[in-house]
């Protein structure tokens, strides 16, 4: 089977990065059509930054990667400093990109690549708040069709928020494009809280990052350490929870996740609940499903596959 041609759409964000080098230590799976940044954990021009500095590090300088949003669809950014660090990338201390970003903008890239490809063959991969994917949608609706599968980090059930008492942070800071990417029609996969709160880089896990003993291998197990910081205080979690590599160990191996066939559809009108993904998760509407609400994974196979795919970067 030729490997998925992906777009991946990114607010790194230490989990990003993990997500990014899990991709491309993947070439038989996954094609890494490129890389669009949108303003989320910190602001565009440090996430597009940060992108070009995942890439190199994986050796990876020839990925395109493109600059977007700056700005949700209609409300003020809100970042994520406080787990993250103030670059983003906090942890490793990795050297600035030589990579130049492209030319234009992610979102006229995003829409000219899926009418440049055959309908269905190109997936896109959100990790980060959804204003490139629902930009795009609005200005090119067309494209709706000939998306393959959107695959995305984002909302909880379960879990509830992480950035509100209600709200998990990608849809909290852009809950006006997440209503709109989860009304579009296109085949939607959501990995919210529910499943990456169970993908936790304990100290065995991240033991087992710094044994790859290369320059990956290490800066992955710095980023987790420091990442992990912001749950282990506020939740008690055992290690930092791994969102965004959930979006692309699926790609790899759907079999290690397990989930419902629902509809979900997002808070944007409640000031006390705004972003809230409200997950039929136990079918008491007549709502049609609209999205495979992920709320499972088998973690020990999840963190065999990671630490297996680091270590060939
Ligand atoms: O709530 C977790 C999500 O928000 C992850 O994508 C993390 O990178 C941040 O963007
Ligand atoms: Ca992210």
């Amino acid at each position: 089977m030729p490997p998925r041609k992906i777009i991946i759409d990114t607010d790194p964000g230490q989990d990003d990065a993990v997500a990014i080098l899990l991709a491309l230590a993947s070439p038989e799976e996954i094609d890494v059509i490129a890389i669009t940044c949108v303003a989320g954990n910190v602001p565009l021009d440090l996430t597009s930054k940060n992108a070009r500095i995942i890439c190199e590090l994986a050796g990876k300088g020839n990925v395109p990667v493109f600059a977007g949003s700056d700005r949700p669809m209609g409300r003020a950014l809100v970042t994520a400093e406080h787990v993250h660090g103030k670059t983003g990338l906090d942890g490793p201390d990795l050297p600035d990109p030589l990579m130049p970003l492209e030319d234009g903008h992610a979102v006229d890239y995003i829409i000219e690549q899926l009418r440049a490809h055959a309908p269905g063959t190109v997936t896109l991969c959100p990790i980060g708040p959804l204003t490139n994917i629902a930009t795009a949608l609005q200005k090119a609706p067309d494209i709706a069709e000939r998306i393959a599968e959107i695959v995305l980090m984002g909302g909880a059930y379960f879990e509830v928020g992480n950035i509100t008492p209600t709200a998990e942070f990608n849809i909290y800071v852009d809950p006006e494009a997440a209503d709109i990417v989860f009304k579009s029609g296109v085949p939607i996969v959501v990995m919210p809280l529910d499943v990456t709160h169970k993908a936790l880089v304990t100290r065995a896990r991240n033991d087992a990052f710094r044994a790859i003993g290369t320059p990956v291998g290490t800066a992955v197990a710095q980023m987790t350490d420091f990442f992990e910081r912001f749950d282990k205080e506020k939740y008690g979690s055992d290690g930092a929870p791994l969102h965004d590599p959930c979006v692309t160990a699926y790609l790899i191996r759907p079999d290690l996740f397990t989930g419902r066939h629902i509809n979900v559809e997002i808070e944007t009108q409640s000031a006390l609940t705004l972003g809230m993904t409200v997950a039929d998760w136990w079918g008491v509407t007549e709502r049609a499903p609209n999205a495979l609400f992920i709320g499972d994974l088998d973690a020990d196979g999840f963190f065999s596959l990671l630490t297996e795919r680091l270590a060939r970067l």
